[in-house]
């Protein structure tokens, strides 16, 4: 039977699944559901040290669903949510109870603050004395925030972000993972800059900037409040390709220049299959947010029995038996074009009916030879 437990910056967890920041993480009620289905760690909704400044609208989800009417699957999710509109001193309460309530159980505060030291150092101070276990820095919020140069607008900024994470690390006696913006073009750099300055890991990725659609009856863009909205999150299957592609190229980084930091791999995550692809990328531990919006906080079973069934399937006994393996299947086009010349590729795969040059397509076998260039069913 394969060992699920993790030991990540000295942080130990029954298994590799982590509640990621939102509204399953949004106040002890929840969070206490999650320990007792049995989750490694919670991270907590994003908190601020003032919460009056936080005002959030209703709708404020829109989902991107497919297949059949009466059978269909949710595998996008976009949000225009803020962080919690909760007050910081009932977070402190709440973060104590949780603790007295689960002294072995991993929770982590996610913290997000204007570009102030004494702002972040207060709370980044306060949580630690609560009593919370690790931080992650929501760097990655895409909307609302940014306006006030929070979230996102920081984790874009290389320079601010180094700061801010130099002073969080001053004064933090726990872990410290940086939460990342996809909305980047190189999150090797932001992640680089939290690392440097001092944090225990990353943490990707947040959300991805998006227009759900359109309704096409009243022409107003989803979702609608009063008739408006704002570009929000994107979450969910959907993402996860993409979740994948960034946690790979930190981690290639990380390999050369950080080694031993950790990554929490997020996006997308509904089955244990799905997070066994984000361990094999280098990923200690794997956060669902939306996939617990969608299946509740029971499917921590479920993940961990997939993640089972595949170590078993391989013969892995424990996470760092696997963590990490399949980044050196990752290389250039240049040197796939060179392997598949060398292996006479071409050949082979002309007996098995795969188009290897563009002349070889034909109008009449179009789908099938499609079909054949296929590596994943
Ligand atoms: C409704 C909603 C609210 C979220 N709120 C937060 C938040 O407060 N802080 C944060 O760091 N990430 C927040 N996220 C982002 C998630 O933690 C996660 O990074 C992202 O949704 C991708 O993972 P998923 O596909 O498992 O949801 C939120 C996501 C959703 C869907």
């Amino acid at each position: 039977m394969a060992d699920l437990r993790v030991i990540v910056d000295g942080l130990k967890l029954p298994n590799p699944f982590v509640i990621g920041s939102g509204p399953p993480g949004t106040n002890a009620n929840v969070i206490c559901k999650a320990f007792d289905e049995g989750w490694g760690a919670v991270i907590a909704k994003t908190i601020s040290l003032d919460a009056s400044k936080v005002i959030n609208v209703a709708p404020r989800y829109a989902r991107m669903r497919v297949g059949p009417k009466e059978n269909q699957t949710i595998v996008g999710w976009q949000n225009i949510e803020l962080i919690s509109d909760r007050p910081f001193d009932t977070w402190i309460e709440e973060f104590k109870q949780v603790k007295q309530k689960y002294p072995d159980r991993v929770l982590i505060a996610s913290i997000m603050e204007e570009y102030r030291k004494d702002a972040w150092i207060e709370i980044v101070e306060r949580c630690q004395d609560a009593g919370v276990d690790a931080f992650e820095l929501n760097f990655s919020c895409p909307h609302g925030l940014p306006e006030r140069k929070m979230g996102a607008a920081m984790g874009q900024d290389c320079e601010v972000l180094g700061t801010v994470c130099g002073w969080v690390n001053a004064v933090a006696r726990v872990p410290v993972w940086a939460k990342m913006t996809p909305n980047i073009t190189h999150i090797e750099e932001p992640a680089r800059a939290a690392l440097r300055n001092g944090c225990e890991g990353i943490a990707a990725i947040n959300t991805i900037l998006c227009v759900m659609g359109i309704d096409l009856k009243t022409l107003r863009p989803e979702p609608t409040v009063e008739g408006y909205t704002t570009p929000g999150g994107y979450s969910c299957k959907a993402v996860r390709p993409i979740a994948l592609r960034m946690v790979m190229e930190c981690a290639r980084m990380m390999k050369h220049e950080f080694p031993g930091r950790s990554i929490s791999g997020i996006g997308g995550v509904e089955t244990g299959e799905d997070a066994a692809q984000f361990i094999l990328l280098g990923a200690s531990t794997v956060q669902v947010c939306t996939g617990v919006m969608i299946h509740g906080y029971g499917m921590c079973k479920t993940l961990c029995d997939g993640l089972s069934a595949f170590m078993d399937r391989h013969g892995f006994k424990s996470i760092e038996d696997f963590r990490g393996h399949s980044l050196q299947y990752f290389t250039t086009h240049a040197d796939l074009v060179q392997r598949q010349a060398q292996a006479k590729a071409a050949e082979k795969n002309a007996a098995k009916g795969m188009v290897t040059r563009d002349a070889a397509w034909s109008g009449d076998r179009f789908v099938e030879q499609s079909s054949k260039l296929v590596s994943n069913e």
